[in-house]
Formats: C-alpha cells, structure tokens, sequence
C-alpha cells in the first residue's frame, strides 16, 4: 500500500453512496428551481419593461388553484427529503451488532486510538475492509469533530459523555482524517490518516506491536489499583452494587427512574456517583473527577464489558 492518500470525492464506505445520492438530489432540485427564476426574471423583465409594447390588460385577480399548487407541490418534496435524510441519519447510529468496537480519546490536537486487545496508536486509524467498525469517542479536553470526508461521516467528539460513530469501509486505500470542530490554535494541524487494509492484513497488523494484555485486562488491573474492587466484589463488606454484566442491564435508581447501563452510564458513576444512586444503596462512593484518565475509564469499562461476556453470552451489546 503506498503512502498516497485518496481525494476528497472517493466513496469508501457503504454510506458515502447515499449521502452523495442525497445531496445531488438537494443540489438538482434547488439548482433547477434557481434556474427557473432567474429565466423568468430575465424573460420578464425584457417583456415588461418600460415602453414595451406587451399586453397589459386584464391583469389576473386570483388564481387559487395555482396558488396552493406552488405552496402544496415545495411542501410534499421537503417532506420526501426529510424522510429520506431522517432514515439515512438514523442509520448512522444504529451499529450493526457484531460491529469492531474501536476507543478514540481526541486532546488539543491529536486523535488518540485503541483497540480492544490492547494496540494503540495516534493520528492513525486502522480498519477492516468490508467489516462493520463502531468507533467509542470522548475529548479529555474541548469539543472535536471526527470527520472522515471520504466515508462521509462526521461526529462531534465532547468532553464528559460518549459518542460513537460505526461505518463499513468498502476500498482499500489511505483516507484523510479531520477534526471539523474548531478546537484552538492547534486546530487545523489535528488530522490523520484512516487506513482501510484487507480483513487478513489487518488482523495480521493488529496483532503486531500489541502491549501485551489488552484494555479489559488493563480495567481490572486499574479496577484494583483505584480500590473499585474493596466495595464492589464480591466478598467486600461494604455494599456496594455488583458490576458483573452490568452493560446492557437494566438499572433502577432510588429516585425512581430506571435506566439501561452503557458506557455514558459507568463513565457517569465514576465521575459522578451521586448523580445515578441506584436504588437500595447509601451515595457513599467518591468521585474519581480529576483523578483518572478518559482512557483508564474506557479500560473500566471494557473490564467491565467482559465480566458481561463471561458471565453471560445473551448480554445484548
Ligand atoms: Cu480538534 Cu479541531
């Protein structure tokens, strides 16, 4: 693979052909309108203009049925399109269930990105060709944007919460990456590379240069080392609420409300532990605000994701 990267135009990924068939859509559609004004103003303004010999009389009064056409036939495109953009949107955020989970904790101005078993790189993102890839984003820092033109798909990146963004990259090649969010002076130098490889390669790839023990495995050593597991095991005397399997379940809280565990969820009762008591017991546990990095945190939380898998297969992702 050389070390050219792919223009802006290139469609690699399944959803850049229907955001581009969306937007010539858009772009015909206002375009052609455009034209006809501007015709007719031309044509108008030629025929009607002072001293010509057109016929001025008997000016139209009323043309109801004209009228709600040019209301009725504007609102019922708008509408199609929105339907349109609203399902393509919403595919945007419905993964596939066997899609690669992917960490990427963006700081003034790098893209810092880790793999479940453990690889890490920055400024770099590497993929699997035809295989459904869910990226888990958070800023340690200031809101960023995660834009890959050429896949079409953009996502803001923001300190305190997660957000994710999957795609299936469909070429082979070497991608441009952005941050779209302007983010301080450092701004316009926080890009990278999205590199698509062949399944096999990139297995192959992934393995290389791997740490050794990887992120659920590094969870349960912080998990140990941040005194979490001195409450929450099973053995402990304080009571404290059991985290195995906890992604995916449903929690109920002592204020009433009920809530399904995911990563905004554990990375919440980290930080802010009194913001989500779980009903039956006392807001003891301290907050870790300050004290812990985005990356340790996605490390609990993948620990955590495994006691799931080990503890049962049917834990929905
Ligand atoms: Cu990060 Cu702009």
């Amino acid at each position: 693979m050389s070390g050219h990267t792919h223009g802006l135009l290139v469609q690699a990924s399944s959803a850049a052909a229907r955001f581009d068939a969306l937007m010539l859509t858009l772009t015909l559609i206002t375009g052609a309108m455009a034209l006809v004004l501007a015709a007719l103003i031309f044509f108008f303004s030629i025929r009607y203009r002072k001293g010509s010999k057109a016929d001025r009389s008997n000016p139209p009064s009323g043309a109801k049925g004209l009228e709600a056409a040019w209301t009725l036939a504007p609102l019922v495109i708008f509408i199609a399109i929105f339907a349109w953009a609203a399902v393509d949107y919403m595919r945007l955020y419905d993964p596939p269930a066997g899609a690669m989970p992917v960490f990427v904790v963006a700081k003034q101005w790098m893209w810092k990105v880790e793999y479940p078993n453990g690889r890490r790189e920055i400024d770099e993102l590497h993929v699997p060709l035809g295989k459904p890839v869910k990226l888990v984003m958070t800023s340690q820092d200031v809101i960023h944007s995660f834009f890959v033109p050429a896949f079409r798909v953009k996502q803001d990146v923001v300190p305190g919460r997660y957000t994710s963004l999957w795609f299936k990259a469909t070429r082979a090649g070497t991608y441009h990456l952005f941050c779209a969010e302007y983010c301080g002076t450092g701004h316009s130098a926080m890009r990278g590379r999205v590199i698509v490889m062949p399944a096999d390669a990139f297995a192959h790839w992934l393995q290389q240069g791997n740490t050794g023990s990887g992120i659920a495995a590094q969870g349960f050593a912080l998990f140990r080392k941040y005194g979490c597991s001195g409450c929450h095991s099973a053995g402990s005397t304080v009571h404290a609420p059991d985290l195995t399997g906890l992604l995916g379940r449903t929690v109920h809280l002592q204020d009433g409300r009920t809530l399904v565990a995911d990563e905004g969820y554990i990375r919440d009762s980290i930080m802010l532990p009194r913001k989500d008591v779980v009903a039956g017991y006392a807001p003891i546990m301290p907050s870790y605000q300050g004290q812990i990095s985005e990356e340790d945190v996605l490390a609990l939380i993948e620990y955590i994701r495994q006691t799931g898998a080990d503890h049962d297969d049917r834990q929905p992702r």
